[in-house]
């Protein structure tokens, strides 16, 4: 018989503050997506409020990564140091103040360090949310959460879009138009902030802080019966006596300086294909080609949805390699037709001369494109990240990895527009294509498949000297 802890409210089998926690975690992933989306339909609009140049508009867009560098720096400390959930209040914190603060239009420079104040609340949940979700939500529906999270990116950059759309077309100024724009980020913002606060605190983190009174307060709300109390104390306490999260200094241990490379290198690529240049540019790069409206506003950000939902199902189904090959292969075709689509466009064409072949050949390869990172690149790379590295070096190296990509982010958005400014249209896309090549053999030679494997099993092969792209092969 379930003997019942006797706390809160039950709904499927879960407590209600389980749904709760789930939620406020989504919300960390769909603010992640509503401040890197942002860009996309707003850029116009910023534009002519603040007559922004190329590079304006390009240190705008990518200042965001820099402060996603920084927030993942220091969210570990974060984390470790204030606990998860004060952690995750203070990125709500920061997303509601620097979005509220940008609606009222300050200057560019604040406007700028605003958007740094975004990023680095993004770089933050980015590592705190699956933290605190991967802690806290009971052990059979911590994958999907996982799952959540990256869909919950894609959502919130498709929400944005769609809300500047309207709010941009029903506003013509655009001293109207922006805070109205930015208010959509603090709605959100809001609600993850005030929500935090019924929050609990990680079990997790309590034990580690030597509080098992309160530990078990926090479990009973979050579990249904004695037994799994007793099981989930269990296993927080023999975790705490294995290894511990040890400092930076683990990155000069050769198990773990490979397993970091592997991680580096997928963040690199994942950005050096191009994919914010489509979900910062795209009404941009269409508009070079004479195309505006609808379509090339929310093209992107529709396909880039649609498409993470399948992912979640094939990452188990076919593997994360066979994934990650599929998508590099669709996107090195496409930016090549891109890139081809762009040379018969040429740069600074006139609009009305533009014929409808090389239009409709530039949508389509976009189409594909980002079906071909969404449904691989997009959360594998993200997956593996989280996957690969020993227990005890888990925390550094998905710090460092993270801010990898944000790295990378930064300097794709930061030179994209100049680089199709001084050598045409076409030579980025050929430029992506060229990195998915080298993506392509990256993964064939250094990528250890992780389906089906245990994370104990993987770090066993990696202690014991295995081949890289062998460490997910049972021994
Ligand atoms: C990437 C982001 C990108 C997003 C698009 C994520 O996996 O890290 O840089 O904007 O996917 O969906």
């Amino acid at each position: 018989m379930v003997e019942e802890t006797g706390d809160g409210a039950q709904v499927g089998g879960y407590k209600t503050i389980v749904f709760v926690i789930c939620s406020v975690a989504a919300l960390g992933g769909l603010l992640f997506g509503l401040d890197q989306g942002f860009i996309a339909n707003s850029l116009e609009t910023l534009t002519e409020h603040y007559d922004l140049t190329v590079q304006d508009k390009e240190s705008y867009s990518a200042i965001l990564a820099t402060g996603g560098i920084f927030g993942a720096l220091l969210s570990g400390v974060f984390a470790r140091l204030l606990g998860r959930k004060k952690s995750l209040l203070l990125a709500g914190f920061i997303f509601t103040a620097a979005s509220l603060y940008s609606a009222l239009l300050p200057n560019l420079f604040i406007l700028s360090a605003c958007r740094f104040a975004l990023g680095f609340g993004v770089g933050m949940a980015s590592f705190v949310v699956p933290l605190y979700l991967s802690e806290t939500a009971p052990a059979a529906i911590r994958g999907s959460m996982g799952t959540l999270f990256q869909l919950m990116i894609t959502i919130g950059i498709f929400l944005i879009s769609v809300t500047n759309v309207f709010i941009a077309r029903a506003f013509v100024d655009p001293a109207t138009a922006l805070p109205l724009m930015f208010l959509t980020i603090t709605l959100f913002a809001a609600l993850m902030f005030g929500g935090g606060f019924i929050l609990p605190e990680s079990p997790r983190w309590l034990m580690l802080k030597g509080r098992k009174e309160k530990t078990i307060e926090v479990l009973r709300k979050t579990l249904n019966t004695q037994e799994e109390i007793d099981t989930e104390i269990r296993e927080i306490e023999e975790a705490l006596h294995g290894p511990q999260g040890v400092g930076f200094g683990i990155v000069f241990r050769g198990y773990f300086f490979k397993v970091l490379l592997v991680g580096v290198l997928l963040q690199m690529f994942q950005q050096l294909v191009g994919i914010n240049v489509m979900i910062y540019y795209a009404p941009t790069i269409f508009g070079y080609a004479g195309m505006k409206g609808i379509i090339a506003m929310m093209t992107v950000p529709t396909v880039n949805m649609l498409c993470t939902i399948p992912a979640i199902f094939l990452v188990e189904k076919w593997g994360r390699k066979k994934l990650l090959y599929v998508g590099a292969v669709a996107m090195f075709v496409t930016m090549v037709a891109a890139g081809l689509a762009f040379q018969a466009i040429g740069t600074g064409a006139d609009a009305a001369i533009i014929g409808n072949a090389p239009k409709t050949i530039l949508l389509l390869a976009v189409i594909v494109y980002i079906f071909g990172f969404a449904v691989s690149w997009g959360p594998v790379v993200w997956l593996v990240c989280s996957e690969i590295f020993p227990l005890e070096g888990r925390e550094v190296g998905m710090t460092i990895t993270t801010m990898v990509n944000w790295t990378f982010a930064g300097l794709v958005m930061a030179n994209a527009l100049t680089f199709m400014e001084t050598f045409g249209n076409a030579s980025i896309f050929f430029l992506f294509s060229g990195f998915c090549i080298v993506a392509i053999l990256f993964v064939n030679r250094l990528v250890p498949e992780t389906r089906g494997i245990t994370l104990e099993e993987m770090e066993f092969n990696l202690k014991d000297g295995a081949r890289l792209r062998d460490l997910g092969k049972q021994r």
